[in-house]
């Protein structure tokens, strides 16, 4: 019996392949270290789920095996591919609306007027996974400027995730995918293919840059952003890195700018303060 086969109390798997507690926490540390994303010890079973598929793919017969690989030199692509099977990747277009609705009010009362004078739109999608939420923004800010290519305005999309990066360039989605987009801006921005996906057109498309990167990384960008978006990411990290993770967006933001969370996430930092429902602007700025 190998020691990967030893049965544990907290393993989980059938008599061909489990997954012990060792090896679990292996994978965790491994995961922690690339991403910061933090696997409870829980989350046993929705590991063993996701990577069962790419021990068979790589015909290994045991999590020990798989463990020698991703931590070796010849197992960079794996980690990789580890990586993007342990990321959740759920987005859809205009998820909590209520965000793309203050942002539609911020380019209209705020933005609109310096941006048509010359100045600069920059927002950031950090966590952008396929693409649903960098086009939602793309959509909302041609709403309120349909001639937004004529300005300097411009969207960063970034994600950890180089395979959903792909999906996401590629601007495919079905028709359930596209149905939250509010009908006006679909049937002006979004082009039905024939056989019967979509295809987010290159108005909006134009204005989306994607680029890998790794939140816990460093970061190359200099100029500020209007608005970030980071949503529904930071709740996969432990509270220590969540809180240097907001600290980090402070600098980055325009005086005006807002930081746009997901539902379950809070923002503690004194940087910011508080302006609606999951949304936050620099604390002691203009309303
Ligand atoms: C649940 S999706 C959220 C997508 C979108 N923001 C939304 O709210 O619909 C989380 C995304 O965060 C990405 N992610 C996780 N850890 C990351 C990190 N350290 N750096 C950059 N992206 C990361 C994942 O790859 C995934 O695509």
């Amino acid at each position: 019996m190998t020691p990967a086969a030893i049965p544990h109390a907290s393993s989980v798997g059938d008599a061909s392949l489990l997954l012990n507690e060792r090896d679990f926490k292996r994978i965790a540390a491994v995961l922690f270290e690339d991403s910061g994303i933090h696997l409870p010890e829980g989350k046993s079973s929705l590991v063993y789920s996701r990577l069962a598929r790419r021990l068979r793919v790589l015909g290994l017969e045991s999590f020990h095996d798989y463990c020698n690989l991703v931590c070796s030199e010849d197992g960079a692509d794996e980690r990789q591919a580890m990586l993007s099977a342990l990321t959740t990747n759920v987005t859809r277009f205009f998820r909590e609306s209520h965000h793309f609705v203050d942002l539609a009010k911020q380019i209209r009362t705020r933005w609109i007027n310096p941006i048509k004078a010359g100045g600069r739109l920059r927002i950031w999608s950090a966590g952008c996974s396929s693409g649903e939420e960098p086009y939602s923004i793309a959509l909302t800010v041609l709403s309120q400027l349909p001639d937004a290519e004529r300005y300097d305005v411009r969207i960063l999309a970034t994600d950890i995730d180089e395979r959903i990066l792909d999906k996401a360039k590629a601007g495919l989605y079905s028709a359930d995918a596209v149905e939250p987009i509010p009908a006006e801006m679909r049937n002006r921005w979004v082009e039905k293919l024939p056989g019967g996906d979509f295809s987010v057109g290159a108005e909006a498309r134009n204005l989306v840059s994607f680029r890998p990167l790794n939140l816990m990384a460093d970061w190359p960008m200099k100029g500020r952003f209007n608005a970030i978006f980071c949503r529904n990411v930071a709740i996969y990290f432990d509270q220590p890195t969540q809180d240097r993770l907001w600290s980090r967006y402070a600098p980055l933001l325009t005086p005006d700018g807002r930081l746009y969370i997901g539902h379950s996430e809070r923002v503690g930092s004194k940087q910011f303060q508080s302006d609606g429902l999951t949304s936050y602007r620099l604390a002691g700025e203009v309303e």
